[in-house]
């Protein structure tokens, strides 16, 4: 879930990521926040290791499903959620309720040994994403054009031909289609942020009208970044296009990917064997205003780029032993 913020570049102010809490709140049906849950953490770990490790992670550090060991999500969760989360599951979701298979004592142990997991974080407020400014729009300004084969559809450009067209300097266009708070975990370098759901004038004023390629992506791969081009198409431009496979695959093809903060704050959490698994602070914090997600241990190159990892190994944390820490790059 990426952030909604105004603090993170969405478009939610305070006021409406309260209403957003209050509206949720209302639709609760009881109070768990008084519920008392009483199990044994020891009883609790050879359940986990049986019946959740397998999507939540080995020691809740989030696999195929998010992590439970989130600081803050643990910070802010009361053991009535985390009992409810697990006896009702969620429904919809791979979560299943583990109500009818697990007595209640057993379900209590589980939560007791989540709960464990809890540990204090520096959880003050991140600044200094650095989102880049209008004069930076229009990548290699004195660059030509690109040159691309005929889009798919009139509409797909493959990600390589992109790639090609940055890497030899064409001047050309690239806009992030999704919230800024993704834009800040990582993007292609030099995109520019233009999340699909404003709809405000700025971007049509601001972009070049004499032909320059413009070329949108997201992580979708289609939804986002096609919203964007429609909006310009609408608007007269020529010379667009919609990244066909998405940053995800964009970067498991090994493009170059880039993070947005030039300050930033991370939590980096080293496995018994050596891997690192991290969580950007900045996003962790709980509900709309910061987003939330469980970043798992092989993400960390995938989608924060080489300069992260490059970040880490400078830091030597990835020979430690599990722990916690706490870095800056400034
Ligand atoms: C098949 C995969 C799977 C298994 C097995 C599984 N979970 Fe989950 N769990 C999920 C997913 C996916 C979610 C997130 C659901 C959502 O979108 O809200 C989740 C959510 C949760 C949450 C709520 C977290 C939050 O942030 O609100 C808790 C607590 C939890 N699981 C505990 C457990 C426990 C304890 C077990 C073992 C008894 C378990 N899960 C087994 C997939 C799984």
């Amino acid at each position: 879930m990426a952030a909604y913020h105004q603090d993170f570049g969405g478009p939610l102010k305070d006021e409406d990521t309260d209403a957003l809490l209050a509206y949720i709140a209302s639709l609760r049906q009881t109070d768990l926040e008084k519920v008392v849950v009483r199990g044994s953490s020891a009883r609790g770990a050879p359940l986990y290791a049986k019946k959740c490790a397998s999507c939540h992670g080995q020691k809740g550090e989030g696999h195929t499903a998010l992590s439970l060991d989130n600081p803050i999500f643990l910070a802010t969760a009361s053991d009535g959620y985390i009992r409810y989360a697990i006896e009702y599951g969620r429904p919809g979701t791979p979560m299943v309720g583990f109500g009818a298979k697990l007595s209640s004592g057993q379900i209590a142990d589980l939560t007791a040994f989540i709960r464990g997991w809890s540990r204090n974080v520096d959880s003050s407020p991140v600044g200094g994403e650095d989102l880049p400014t209008p004069d930076q729009l229009i990548l290699n300004p004195a660059g030509a054009a690109p040159r691309f084969s005929p889009l798919r559809e009139g509409r797909y450009l493959p990600a390589k031909e992109l790639h090609e067209a940055l890497k030899s300097g064409a001047r050309i266009v690239v806009l992030d289609a999704r919230p800024p708070s993704d834009w800040i975990k990582s993007h292609i370098p030099g995109a520019y942020p233009a999340p699909y759901y404003s709809d405000g004038p700025e971007l049509t004023t601001l972009l070049p009208r004499d032909g320059t390629w413009i070329v949108a992506y997201c992580g979708c791969p289609h939804a986002a970044s096609g919203k964007v081009i429609d909006k310009l198409r609408a608007a007269g431009f020529v010379n667009t296009a919609v990244m066909d496979e998405g940053i995800f695959e964009w970067s498991r093809m090994k493009l170059p990917v880039t993070f947005g903060m030039s300050s930033f704050r991370c939590c980096v959490m080293v496995d018994d064997c050596g891997r690192a698994s991290l969580l950007l602070l900045s996003q962790h914090f709980l509900g709309t205003r910061y987003g939330r997600q469980g970043v798992g241990p092989a993400d960390v190159e995938g989608q924060m780029g080489d300069g992260l990892a490059e970040l880490l190994r400078g830091h030597a944390v990835l020979d430690r032993p599990r722990e916690v820490m706490s870095m800056t790059n400034r």
